[in-house]
């Protein structure tokens, strides 16, 4: 049946890109035999090369997802639409993203809820954003700070490409949050704040400033030692609820006959998640009777622990985090926006038709 245009309001934003038959402008990710994922961007006319053969869009375009297609050398793939899960790890990407896993976790921990006003920092590849977005829907407000002006371009065409369009909740700044927030948001107008950043304490004054009375606060930080400094700092502050951490570990298992078993690999370490809550003004959190036992570190154990040394640098080099240069960035956000702009003209519809 032919396409009918009715308008954005016709459902939530990106239902579209993932119902229905298969459309020109949708990503879709084909798994051969050997469950080795490849995904494509469908295109009237278009076909995938690979050294297996050649495969037409065509023979998928108007097809339901999960069907076997062979190329003209009869290899078989299956072919679905990528799940956010996919997406975010198939995608175009400048900056390392957030996985699934923790990225579920965020709007848990973080009660990202249908309607609020959140803000974010920073963007990188957009990955988070496309979760926090799912979970704003299309009455909330997502506010994006990202410091390179390039990844803010990577991020933008992977969350255009995967909405099919701009999400109108959506508005990404590009500077350095604690100071452009600070100047955006209104006191205490921000229901959730959520940091993907080397030094979440330098955000501490904006965050208690734009945070609402009980709003969430999540950090996810890659090392034990910058969990340990933005927990000292959020304690020291004394406008926070004590700080909660945790990490996330993800054991896939091997399900073959009565070989049952964990796999042999996993990602044994992404990050941790550091949450707390904003008091309301002028008042003094409750200390908590397990921490009454706690001793103070000595002043050896802080030096050599170094996470609290006012003059440690917290950059890329000294936290081993991969810088991206300039022109990789340019090549993922050049590609992302190709994709983005073939999946905006993919027609908003019901996409049942
Ligand atoms: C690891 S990346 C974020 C990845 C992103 N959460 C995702 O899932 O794709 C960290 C980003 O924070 C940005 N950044 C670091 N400090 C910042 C700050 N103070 N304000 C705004 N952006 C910042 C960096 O430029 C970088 O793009």
């Amino acid at each position: 049946m032919k396409d009918t245009i009715i308008t954005t309001s016709s459902g939530p934003v990106g239902a579209h890109m993932r119902k229905g038959p298969l459309k020109p402008g949708q990503r879709v990710q084909l798994t051969d035999r050997r469950g080795k994922p490849s995904t494509i961007t469908l295109a009237e006319g278009g076909e995938w090369h690979t050294h297996q053969g050649v495969l037409r869009h065509d023979v998928l375009i108007g097809q339901p997802e999960g069907i076997v297609v062979a190329n003209d050398a009869g290899y078989e793939y299956q072919v679905l639409r990528p799940l956010l899960n996919d997406y975010v790890l198939s995608m175009p990407r400048g900056a390392t993203v957030v996985y699934p896993k923790d990225s579920a976790q965020i709007v848990q921990v973080a009660d990202i809820f249908p309607g609020a006003h959140v803000v974010e920092a920073g963007v990188g590849s957009g990955a988070l954003s496309i979760s926090l977005l799912r979970a704003v829907g299309d009455a909330g407000t997502l506010h994006s700070y990202e410091r390179r002006e390039d990844f803010r371009d990577i991020a933008v065409g992977n969350v255009e490409a995967f909405f099919g369009q701009p999400h109108p909740g959506w508005e990404v700044l590009v500077g350095d949050m604690q100071e452009l927030a600070a100047q955006k948001e209104a006191p205490g107008s921000v229901d959730r704040v959520v940091l993907d950043m080397l030094a979440p304490w330098e955000c501490l004054n904006t965050v208690k400033t734009i945070l609402a009375p009980g709003g969430v606060w999540v950090s996810y930080v890659a090392t034990v030692t910058q969990l340990s400094r933005l927990a000292e700092d959020i304690r020291a502050d004394g406008g926070f609820t004590e700080p909660e951490a945790h990490e996330t570990m993800l054991r896939t298992w091997h399900l073959d006959g009565l070989a049952v078993r964990p796999d042999h690999r996993m990602v044994a370490h992404t990050g941790f998640l550091i949450s707390t809550r904003r008091l309301a003004d002028d008042q003094t959190p409750l200390q908590l009777k397990k921490r009454e036992k706690v001793s103070e570190p000595s002043a050896e154990d802080q030096a050599a622990w170094g996470a609290n040394d006012p003059n440690a640098s917290w950059d890329e080099d000294s936290l081993k985090t991969r810088v991206v240069s300039k022109k990789k960035a340019r090549r993922a956000a050049s590609h992302a926006q190709q994709i983005a702009e073939k999946a905006k003209e993919v027609p908003v519809d019901r996409g049942d038709d």
